[in-house]
């Protein structure tokens, strides 16, 4: 298989790459630091089919657009660059929030634009998503990454529908707490947090059973779906009470 990964130079991104790292896969990996990936490269040269490098900014669009270009066509890519501003109260600056945007929501249409087409073509292509489960529920101090993954969800869903009939597969993906350097840099206490290596494997195992839809850990999605089902002003209350 030929996999196209954004995001690989650190946590969910790389530790994929590990999984996908075998005699048959040849992995494209993408992100901004060199070091990184070359890195990550050699750690996993003898493991994988090939592996080739792609340094961009997934929110230099056009630039973007000309190597995904180059690339081809693949089996499947797992749009999972991601980035966080940050759990703030105070008014999210716009240049951060549009950022934000940009490389959560914006940057894998650039990249599915160019792809769609030729999954379309070949009748066939998986497309993973990571969203997270802070789409499911919105907290006053993630304001910006709660609506980018819940934009995410819905563009998701919509592309899923769509090109069903085109034997495209989508596969979106809404972990909880992984560790990584993103999660590394919160300084609350995260509940059901995963090593890098556990939530992950989560991850592979739901991509390799095609499941659409993959919110986890399932006691943290059910704690989640128990608070949305409550009347509002109950909802309010459990939110406020956080705050
Ligand atoms: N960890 C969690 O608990 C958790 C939970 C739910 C969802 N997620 C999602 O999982 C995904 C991966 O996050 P992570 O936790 O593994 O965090 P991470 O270690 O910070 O990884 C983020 C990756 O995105 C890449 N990236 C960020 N901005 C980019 C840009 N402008 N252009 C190209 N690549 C860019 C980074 O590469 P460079 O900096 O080298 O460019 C890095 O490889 C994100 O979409 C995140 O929202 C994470």
């Amino acid at each position: 298989m030929k996999i196209l990964i954004t995001g690989a130079s650190s946590g969910i991104g790389a530790e994929l790459a590990r999984l996908y790292a075998s005699a048959d896969n040849e992995l494209i990996l993408l992100a901004r630091r060199e070091d990184k990936l070359f890195k990550l490269r050699s750690e996993l040269f003898e493991s994988a089919k090939s592996i080739d490098i792609i340094i961009a900014d997934v929110t230099d669009f056009s630039k973007l657009q000309e190597k995904i270009k180059q690339i081809g066509v693949v089996d499947m890519v797992i749009l999972n660059a991601g980035i966080s501003i940050g759990h703030s109260l105070e008014i999210t600056p716009f240049e951060d929030f549009k950022k934000l945007f940009d490389v959560n929501l914006f940057a894998n249409h650039a990249i599915l634009e160019v792809l769609l087409p030729l999954f379309k073509a070949q009748k066939n292509g998986k497309i993973v998503f990571i969203s997270s489960l802070a789409s499911l529920i919105s907290m006053p101090s993630s304001k910006a990454y709660s609506s980018s993954k819940r934009a995410l969800n819905a563009y998701a869903e919509s592309i899923r529908y769509k090109y069903k009939k085109d034997g495209i597969k989508v596969i979106n993906i809404l972990p909880g707490f992984i560790q990584s350097e993103m999660t590394d840099k919160n300084e609350f206490k995260m509940p059901f947090l995963l090593s890098t290596h556990d939530g992950v494997k989560r991850i592979y195992d739901a991509i390799e059973k095609e499941k659409r839809f993959y919110a986890f850990p399932f006691r943290f999605y059910l704690i989640i779906k128990f608070i949305k089902l409550l009347p509002q002003f109950l909802r309010d209350k459990i939110v406020e009470s956080l705050y």
